[in-house]
């Protein structure tokens, strides 16, 4: 059912408590928009259409933008007190098969990075180049998720993937031009594609893999992660990496739900996830009953309204299934 015209669902609120065993770094610096933002729009944007993908599976997406050329999101003094949180929550660093060095729950532990990522100016920006309302991701495991340079240099920072969230950016905390290799890139061509030349153990043609440059620290692309291929490459030599994913959710939440639980029940601390993930969902599912509630017609087609009603329900019953599965599952993502 698609929202009507004016009707968009309010963003989830932050969790007024954090969850056991998280706290906040005792001394950072305070967020402040004025002073740490930048904001310049990108020069470029490619759409769904220019990397291959049909119109039926872009109807099924919030917005037909891909990916963004790099766009500048902090100034220097952005970058300098990002940076200095970033150094001070990798101590709570974790791996997965995935990525080697990263940290979660970051808008749990910085206060700096909690305000950035949850920033209404930087929200509206962004939902301007994509032309659809946003909000910062409803699971706050997905604001602020930090990639640092593997210790074995060998490792990619992050391998060919699609992301477990629809849409986000990728800011380079540290200085690009001082990297040799650790370059972001994405396949010019379709996860389908990618899917079958990737699993046949084969690697992406160099002439259809792009690797952005990015001018500066605090430069950021903004992607539709779900649908664009992607990866960071392994450092050629030791280095500081460090980049910063910030989530969203679109407001009109009528299209399918793109999180993917499964990559995330292998990551995540299940006493956070759970309860994040049936917010979400609940989320999801109230806005689409409101949804119904706004919009059902009068009928006695006994069949549509239970339809409508099951539609409207659906995330939740997902959730409830996901929640009560214990097995154990595997995170998606290309071998390189
Ligand atoms: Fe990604």
């Amino acid at each position: 059912m698609a929202l009507a015209d004016g009707i968009r669902a309010a963003p989830i609120a932050f969790p007024q408590t954090s969850p056991p065993g998280y706290h906040y770094l005792p001394e950072e610096p305070t967020y402040n928009p004025a002073q740490h933002l930048s904001l310049k729009k990108p020069s470029r944007i490619y759409r769904l259409s220019d990397l291959g993908y049909d119109k039926t599976l872009v109807a099924n997406c919030p917005t037909d933008v891909a990916i963004t050329d790099p766009i500048r999101l902090l100034s220097e003094s952005g970058v300098a007190a990002l940076r200095e949180v970033s150094l001070n929550l990798r101590q709570y660093k974790q791996r997965c098969d995935r990525i080697p060095n990263m940290v979660r729950g970051a808008a749990y532990r910085s206060r700096f990075i909690r305000d950035l990522c949850l920033c209404p100016i930087v929200t509206e920006f962004l939902s301007e180049i994509v032309g659809t309302p946003l909000a910062p991701h409803s699971m706050p495991l997905h604001l602020g998720h930090l990639n640092f340079a593997p210790e074995n240099i060998s490792e990619a920072v992050d391998r060919w993937h699609i992301d477990t969230i629809s849409l986000d950016y990728v800011l380079m905390v540290s200085e690009p031009s001082a990297l040799e290799g650790g370059k972001f890139q994405y396949f010019n061509g379709t996860q389908a594609e990618a899917a079958v030349i990737l699993n046949h153990a084969q690697d992406l043609p160099p002439e259809r893999v792009v690797s952005p440059t990015f001018p500066d620290a605090g430069y950021a692309i903004f992607q539709q992660g779900s649908m664009v291929v992607h990866r960071a490459t392994r450092l050629l030599r030791q280095a500081e990496r460090i980049t910063l994913v910030n989530g969203y959710v679109p407001l009109d939440t009528s299209f399918p739900d793109q999180s993917r639980f499964a990559d995330m029940k292998v990551v995540d601390e299940h006493s956070v996830l759970l309860p994040e993930w049936a917010r979400h969902k609940a989320w999801l599912s109230r806005n689409k009953l409101d949804t119904l509630i706004e919009e059902l017609p009068f009928t006695s087609d006994r069949a549509a309204i239970c339809a409508a009603l099951r539609e409207a329900i659906a995330d939740v019953e997902a959730a409830i299934s996901d929640i009560e599965d214990t097995s154990e599952s595997k995170m998606l993502y290309y071998g390189r």
